[in-house]
């Protein structure tokens, strides 16, 4: 573990990205990792919605995390006069940040949940932030939990690889990680030999943040490029792809990181197992199907440069949705805190979530 890590009970959750201090909230400036750890101290809801959308937190659970927390500081920083009013613009605020992730519309309807029982201003500080710091604390243990559950459903008893794609990992999430936590379990149980990280093109996740983090933690990892995913599993060098999820529909399909879809059309002629790890507040039952899903799509100078730095003709046409849709067939086990979902379906998915 490096001495920056953070430990729950035995276990190493990795490095955190969300600190709350009760008046203010400190984020990690993910998009300056891995070169510099620079917190950035907020004290309003308009300043995390403004982060959420600019990436300084970015994961579906942190960004969630993040959103409750911007409620709080609106109770906490509100002016006394139509609290209720001010409170109410700040959710509408925090939801307009990203579209994809579901944990960001879960994490506002918890809030909305707590705000709606408050009868005065001094009660709504009170019951928002403790229910923001529960949103934070179920998030991690809905990730220890899902990597035991994991575990046994893998129930492996000599060393193996995984791919990953884009950063599931503490930073994520509210510490450990989704599917990076599985690789962390993994890691513990010392059945890990390798993982092989996409770099996760463009804003580069698995370069930036999941090879940071894995190294930083001491979990050995390979960066490759998105490219060489199909030459890696042609090779026979990983027996899972592990993956996170943004938002997941009642029928079993899987809304992840651009790129993730190709790599379960990979796995599958590969013969490699392909496994989704997310907490239930991922799962969207209200949708049935991926079609559904709300795709961001996001600048095109996110493709047109790196740091800027062009790297392509400057007003060359981009298309740039950062996430896709993984159908349930080509999914092998979703693994949630509540239990797995083999092979989904509507039927495997209604067992587990009403
Ligand atoms: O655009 P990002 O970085 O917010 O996208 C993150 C992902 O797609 C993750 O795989 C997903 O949120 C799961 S994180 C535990």
């Amino acid at each position: 573990m490096s001495k920056n890590s953070v430990s729950s009970g035995e276990r190493s959750i990795g490095t955190v990205a969300i600190r709350w201090h009760g008046g203010s909230l400190e984020l990690l400036d993910q998009r300056l990792l891995p070169d510099e750890e620079h917190w950035i101290t907020l004290e309003g809801a308009s300043g995390v919605a403004q982060c959420i959308r600019d990436m300084v937190v970015r994961g579906a659970p942190a960004i969630g995390i993040s959103a409750a927390y911007g409620v709080a500081l609106a109770a906490r920083h509100a002016g006394g006069g139509d609290w209720k009013a001010e409170i109410k613009q700040a959710i509408r605020e925090l939801a307009a940040a990203r579209p994809t992730a579901v944990n960001l519309f879960w994490a506002l309807q918890e809030m909305e949940r707590e705000f709606a029982c408050c009868h005065s201003l001094d009660e709504a500080v009170k019951r928002l932030a403790t229910t923001a710091v529960r949103i934070h604390e179920e998030d991690l243990a809905a990730n220890l939990a899902m990597a035991d559950n994991a575990l046994e459903h893998m129930a492996a008893e000599k060393p193996f690889s995984v791919l990953t794609h884009c950063n599931t990992g503490a930073l994520a999430t509210g510490g450990y990680g989704t599917a990076l936590g599985v690789i962390r379990r993994l890691h513990e149980a010392k059945l890990l030999k390798d993982v092989y990280a996409d770099e996760t093109r463009p804003w580069l996740q698995g370069s930036r943040l999941t090879a940071w983090e894995l190294s930083r933690d001491g979990i050995p990892v390979t960066l490759n490029a998105d490219g060489a995913a199909a030459a890696i599993m042609a090779a026979g060098k990983v027996r899972w792809v592990i993956v996170g999820a943004d938002r997941i529909t009642a029928n079993g399909d899987v809304a992840n990181k651009i790129g993730t879809y190709s790599l379960a059309v990979l796995a599958r002629h590969h013969k490699v197992g392909f496994m989704v790890v997310a907490p239930s507040s991922t799962v969207d039952m209200s949708l049935e199907s991926g079609k559904d899903i709300p795709i961001e799509e996001r600048e095109g100078s996110e493709l047109r440069q790196v740091r800027g730095m062009s790297i392509a003709p400057a007003g060359v046409k981009v298309f740039n949705p950062v996430f896709d849709v993984t159908p349930a067939s080509l999914i092998d086990v979703i693994v949630t805190e509540k239990g797995v979902v083999s092979t989904p379906n509507l039927t495997g998915m209604r067992s587990l979530f009403r």
